[in-house]
Order: structure tokens, then C-alpha cells, then sequence
């Protein structure tokens, strides 16, 4: 049976901004794609795809109908409710985000077993795993490495940590008092900070005023920026993130030498993207309108992050500094967005 299935790659949550990039990415590169998300996809991303199944990553049989057709080879379990959704709905965002994840390892697991070669199950964590207690340590931190503070305040961020550990359970420990067991998840999580895209409206995530307010500016509209001029944490555009997913999915397994990686272009405070945002789009009005709540979040996170293993273990390295993120990728995509 299993010579007979379709050898696919799975991205979940295609629909959401990553995949939008992802997706045209590896059918690019020639790869079959199926895809899972819980609304219908666009036609600009279901024109690269294999088969579009409409459902929810927490349901088991959708999964285990992909597992009968299907071999699967390589998965990027992109489909989360971002760290502002899930305050308001944390029990929501518990189930999508953390059974949805389990859901999806036991999947890769009976994968790997069923053709005999581990699946690659690809993870987008966050930076919001962290959770520094106030500004001070935050500003004493500096760039902060990925096993510090690990002490997150917010559900998702909670969802996002937990979730790197069952990845990496399931990948070296997996039923460790069976003994005639053979783990077949290749486990590989990139931390991401926040990830500016000029392709897709922001929406759900507490880094988005970076994305917002420029996106604002180029629909000619003035944006009411919800944290201080002074806030700073570490960013990196779509195509760069999207790169990083694809560098570590294709690394080989013994240059790796952790589970989760952080990952970072730029770290410019509010002020600073309000002002290149101006450059930019000279009429664009920012105005500054902290809410205290969401503040405590952004302020929570590092002002940047230590990606050195990254660089070292899969050769990450950014293309687009903040300048160029700017004037190369970010103005022009964004005009292209809007120009009707
Ligand atoms: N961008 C995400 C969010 O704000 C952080 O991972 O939710």
C-alpha cells in the first residue's frame, strides 16, 4: 500500500501569512503540497497546491484519511492563534495550538512508521516563549539565547514553549520504556520574532503594530500605534522567515545540534519603524497610543534575540537588514498591495 501513496509535503494552516509565502515556495522547488487550513484557501495559494483539505488540525480523522493517501514526507505545522487571539480565547488557542501540535507529531509518527523514514515536522515557535519581568531585566538582558528565560506570560506563548518540548519528545525520547519502538519525527523549530510581510494584512499577533503601521500608511490612513515610541523587540521580514524554514527543513540532521532556534534581522524600537515608515510614505500620520495590557506583553519579550547556533548550526543569515527591508522588499511589495 504504502509504494502506492503519493509522496506529499503537508502545510497546515496554509491559508495564514506564512504559508501564503510558503506554499508557492516549495511547489517552486517541485514539491507536492497538501494543505490544511480552517477557512478555504485564496486562489493565489491553492493554484500551487496538491490537494486543499478545509478542516481544523484538531480533527483526527481528516488526519488519518491524509495518512491513508498520503506518504508524507516533510511537514510545517504553521496553523497557531497568535498571542492577542489567545488571550481572549485561551482555551480556543490551547486546543488549536498545543492538541492540535500533539495531534500532528502522533501523525508524523505514524507516517515515518508506515514508509519506514523519518518525517521532518517543521515548527514555527515564537519569541513570545519568553517572559522577562520588567523593563529593567529586559534592557540587562540585551540579546537573550534560547534556554533564558523561558518563563512566558501570555497563552500563546505558554502554547509555543511547551509545544518545542513535545517536538523534541517525541524526536529523541518518544516512548523511551518500549523497547521495540523507532522514533520517526525529525523535530525542527525556528523561534521566530516579529515577522513583518508586505503580502498579507497582519492580524491576531501583539508584534503587529511594526506590520500595521505601515501597512496603515500605505492605504493612506493614520495609525494609532498601540505600544511606546521606546519599545524594541527583534524583527525579520516574510521572505527571510520563510528562507529560515526552509534552510533548517533541508539541514542535515548531524549539523543540528538543538531543537528550536531563534532567529533575527533587525531590532529597531517603535520610534524607529515610525520613521522609516514616514520616509517612506511621507503623508503617513503615527500616532502613539499605548495600551497598557498589550504593552505589558511587547514589553515581556526580549529587545533582541542570540541566534548565533542558528548561524552556525544552518547557515541562517538574513537577507534585508531594517534599511533594506524597507526600501527593497516591504515599500514596494506594499504599494503592489494596494495599487488598484
Ligand atoms: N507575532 C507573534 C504574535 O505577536 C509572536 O509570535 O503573536
Amino acid at each position: 500500500m504504502a509504494a502506492m501513496r503519493t509522496p506529499v509535503v503537508l502545510v497546515t494552516g496554509a491559508g495564514g501569512e506564512v504559508g501564503h509565502g510558503l506554499v508557492g515556495r516549495l511547489a517552486g522547488a517541485g514539491h507536492a503540497v497538501i494543505t490544511i487550513d480552517v477557512a478555504p484557501l485564496g486562489a493565489e495559494v491553492s493554484c500551487h497546491v496538491r490537494r486543499a483539505f478545509t478542516g481544523s488540525v484538531t480533527d483526527r480523522s481528516l488526519l488519518e484519511r491524509i495518512l491513508a493517501e498520503f506518504d508524507v514526507r516533510f511537514v510545517f505545522h504553521l496553523a497557531a492563534l497568535l498571542s492577542t487571539r489567545a488571550e481572549f480565547t485561551p482555551v480556543a488557542a490551547h486546543e488549536v495550538n498545543v492538541e492540535g501540535t500533539l495531534g500532528l507529531l502522533e501523525f508524523a509518527q505514524h507516517q515515518g512508521a508506515s514508509h519506514g523514514e523519518a518525517v521532518t515536522v517543521v515548527y514555527p515557535s515564537s519569541i513570545a516563549v519568553y517572559g522577562l519581568p520588567d523593563l529593567e531585566t529586559k534592557t540587562a538582558a540585551g540579546a537573550v539565547a534560547e534556554d533564558a528565560w523561558n518563563v512566558p506570560i501570555t497563552m500563546y506563548g505558554c502554547n509555543k514553549l511547551y509545544c518545542e518540548l513535545l517536538g523534541r519528545y517525541y524526536a529523541k525520547h518518544y516512548k523511551q520504556l518500549t523497547t521495540d519502538v523507532i522514533r520517526r519525527v525529525d523535530f525542527r523549530c525556528v523561534r521566530f520574532p516579529g515577522v513583518i510581510s508586505a503580502a498579507t494584512r497582519p492580524s491576531g499577533g501583539t508584534s503587529d503594530y511594526a506590520p500595521e503601521m505601515v501597512h496603515a500608511a500605505a492605504r493612506g490612513e493614520p495609525y494609532d500605534c498601540f505600544v511606546r515610541p521606546d519599545t524594541r523587540i527583534p524583527f525579520i521580514t516574510m521572505p527571510d522567515a520563510i528562507d529560515a524554514l526552509l534552510a533548517l527543513a533541508a539541514a542535515p540532521r548531524d549539523r543540528l545540534s538543538r531543537t528550536a532556534y531563534n532567529v533575527r534581522a533587525f531590532s529597531p524600537t517603535a520610534e524607529e519603524l515610525a520613521a522609516l515608515t514616514v520616509d517612506a510614505f511621507p503623508r503617513a500620520v503615527v500616532r502613539w497610543a499605548a495600551d497598557p495590557k498589550r504593552q505589558r506583553i511587547v514589553d515581556s519579550w526580549p529587545a533582541d534575540v542570540n541566534d548565533d547556533a542558528a548561524r552556525h548550526d544552518w547557515g541562517f543569515s538574513p537577507r534585508y537588514d531594517v534599511r533594506a527591508a524597507f526600501a527593497e522588499y516591504l515599500v514596494p511589495g506594499i504599494r503592489e498591495l494596494y495599487r488598484t
